[in-house]
């Protein structure tokens, strides 16, 4: 790949979350996105027009492309694998949204195609190329706050009208897992950097028939536990607390806050020190996202250190267990999927 070449990137799913990496695209200057597809070429076409986008397109016109270099996948969830897998298949770089699929035999499947094809491919966690957050696992892997034991987060919004659908339908693959708590999930395997060895949760269903208010308890391999809860029906408190032997964090704003503080022992209950930090993120945070997918396609990397396709996989299965735990399978996966 020639560095100085501008990365071309096609977008496939003509939705809301699109509209925000459009922004996030037109930022970044070693960028350029091409195209647009949607199911409705309308849709596209009206999509294309409002970002001044040169191509509106349909999935087949968007991977059949010679000029496309990346595919954002901005689908819905159920969606993602198919959509993935198709511009995989005709050679493209894929970004793929959160949740990367509905279930891990789906994303080992990419994963495989893509490392057969020798293709760049990611999930857009997003939050984790935020500067705050590189500040704040940079303090817990320095030990400020000792050997970390526990995380307490609590990630949970009243769902607006205009994401519902996409929330609370099984046929799309709704759920507050996939959608929400895959955030806490992977922020604790991401601050961590180990997977859950060890998984107890419970969920309280929609009456669409999708897990609405979920608990996750987790322990790791180095010890620590982390109590997890999720909710698309439910003002939370939005935070996470991080304990260590010698002090916590409290971080606010979860899932994409700029401030937070450590509050200092020294073993004993008695604070010592307070140091209030606020680590600067761009306004669209998506722009991280996108240097970090330019950045190792630039440099001929096939996945991303910061999300490496192991751990995607690792966290599916951890989704796939605590599903199974509640009997809770998607309407197509009955049928293998
Ligand atoms: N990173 C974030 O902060 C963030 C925030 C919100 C969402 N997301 C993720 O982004 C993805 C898309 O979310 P979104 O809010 O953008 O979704 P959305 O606007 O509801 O839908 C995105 C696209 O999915 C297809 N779609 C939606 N509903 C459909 C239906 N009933 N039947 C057939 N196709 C349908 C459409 O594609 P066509 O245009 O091709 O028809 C639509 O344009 C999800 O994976 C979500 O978890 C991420």
């Amino acid at each position: 790949m020639n560095r100085t070449k501008k990365i071309n990137w096609g977008i496939i799913g003509a939705g809301i979350i699109a509209r925000k990496m459009a922004d996030a695209l037109k930022i970044n200057t070693d960028s350029e996105l091409c195209a647009i597809a949607s199911k409705t070429i309308s849709k596209a076409e009206k999509f294309a027009e409002e970002f001044g986008i040169e191509h509106a397109y349909s999935y087949q016109e968007i991977v059949e492309s010679k000029e496309i270099d990346v595919i954002y996948v901005a689908t819905t969830h159920n969606f993602h694998y198919e959509n993935a897998k198709l511009a995989l298949e005709h050679g493209k770089h894929v970004l793929v949204e959160k949740a990367f699929t509905v279930n891990a035999k789906q994303a080992k499947d990419l994963v495989r195609i893509a490392r057969e094809k020798n293709l760049f491919l990611m999930e857009a966690i997003w939050v984790r190329f935020l500067p705050s957050y590189k500040l704040l696992k940079d303090k817990i892997q320095n030990k400020e706050i000792g050997e970390v034991k526990l995380f307490d987060i609590s990630f949970g919004n009243i769902v607006l009208p205009k994401y519902a659908r996409r929330l609370i339908e099984p046929d799309l693959a709704g759920g507050v897992t996939l959608d929400m708590g895959i955030y806490p999930i992977s922020f604790v395997c991401y601050m961590l950097g180990e997977l859950p060895c060890e998984i107890k949760s419970m969920t309280q269903f929609s009456e669409t028939g999708v897990d609405e208010t979920s608990c996750y308890m987790f322990r790791f391999p180095s010890g620590c536990f982390a109590n997890i809860s999720a909710s698309y029906n439910l003002k939370m408190k939005n935070s996470a607390e991080i304990y260590g032997t010698k002090g916590y964090i409290e971080f606010n704003q979860f899932v994409c806050g700029e401030d937070y503080t450590i509050l200092k022992h020294d073993g004993t209950n008695e604070i010592k020190d307070t140091i209030e930090i606020h680590e600067k993120n761009p306004a669209n945070g998506f722009v991280c996202q996108v240097e970090e997918v330019v950045r190792c396609i630039k440099e001929g990397k096939t996945e991303s250190e910061i999300i490496p396709l192991d751990e995607t996989i690792g966290i599916m299965e951890v989704m796939d267990k605590m599903r199974e735990e509640w009997g809770f399978q998607y309407p197509f996966e009955e049928e293998g999927k």
